[in-house]
């Protein structure tokens, strides 16, 4: 049993919200895993051309190529992104965008899997992990749970973020904030953010060892998507 674990966050491990709240939910399941970070990897969308529909193989090659083996063989998924402009962002969009490989013929390489959606933002980390929870109910992969968090915007960092009239430390403390080690958010310090990634992680484990149904799981999110869109109509 092995779960893939992607930090689709372009930071350092050690900088980022996204990588630390997607490690601790992998530690936490007492299954194997595996983490992969998106940092310095290039991955385009997906381009429309159909070379998968015949085989189920994406034909555009960066370095989501040697992903996809991982993404098949593993039985759950940890995703975390960060929150840019009230979505997530565009590198983990892109690694979306290429599962259209995975949507044809029979369809069923990913489906009934067990998910969990991370999403880490300077103010929230709802956008993201909702857009994850989305994505995986698309490929009838169920998301347990969703961890979010607040991190640590650059403007903390960028060194103007005491007069910048547009970044996150005045928005958040006003005008002529004067900006302290303690008021960069970490959700390390979050200590209800951490509590949830470490339940996430748990509970996803305990699903796995149960086992489960898949045909199962992929009726219950065939449901809750026309659902959706019913209501979205
Ligand atoms: C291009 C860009 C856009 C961003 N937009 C938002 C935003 O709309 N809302 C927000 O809460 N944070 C926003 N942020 C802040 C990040 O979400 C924040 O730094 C978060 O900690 C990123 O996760 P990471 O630490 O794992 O990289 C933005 C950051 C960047 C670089």
């Amino acid at each position: 049993m092995k779960i893939l674990g992607i930090s689709g966050s372009p930071r350092k491990a050690s900088q980022s919200g996204v990588y630390k709240l997607v490690q601790t939910v992998l530690e936490n399941t007492g299954v194997d895993y595996e983490l992969v970070s998106l940092r310095k990897k290039s991955i385009s969308g997906c381009i429309a051309c159909l070379g998968c529909v015949k085989d189920n193989v994406c034909k555009v090659e960066d370095d989501l190529t040697p992903l996809r083996e991982k993404i098949v063989a593993a039985d759950a998924y940890v995703f975390g992104a960060p929150n840019y402009y009230a979505t997530l962002n565009a590198t983990t969009h892109a690694l979306m965008e290429r599962w259209f490989q995975f949507r044809h013929q029979t369809g069923d390489i990913l489906w009934g899997k067990l998910a969990v959606a991370v999403g880490v933002g300077g103010t929230s980390g709802r956008f993201p992990a909702d857009e994850l929870e989305k994505f995986f109910l698309y490929n009838f992969i169920e998301t347990v749970a969703k961890v979010t968090g607040q991190g640590a915007a650059s403007c903390y960092s960028c060194g103007y973020g005491e007069t910048c009239q547009v970044g996150i430390p005045s928005m958040i403390h006003g005008q002529g904030v004067k900006i302290t080690p303690e008021m960069i958010p970490d959700v390390a310090k979050q200590p209800k953010v951490m509590v949830g990634a470490v339940e996430a992680g748990k509970l996803l484990g305990q699903r796995l060892k149960e086992g489960h149904d898949r045909m199962v799981v992929t009726r219950k999110m065939q449901e809750k998507m026309m659902a959706m869109f019913a209501s979205s109509a």
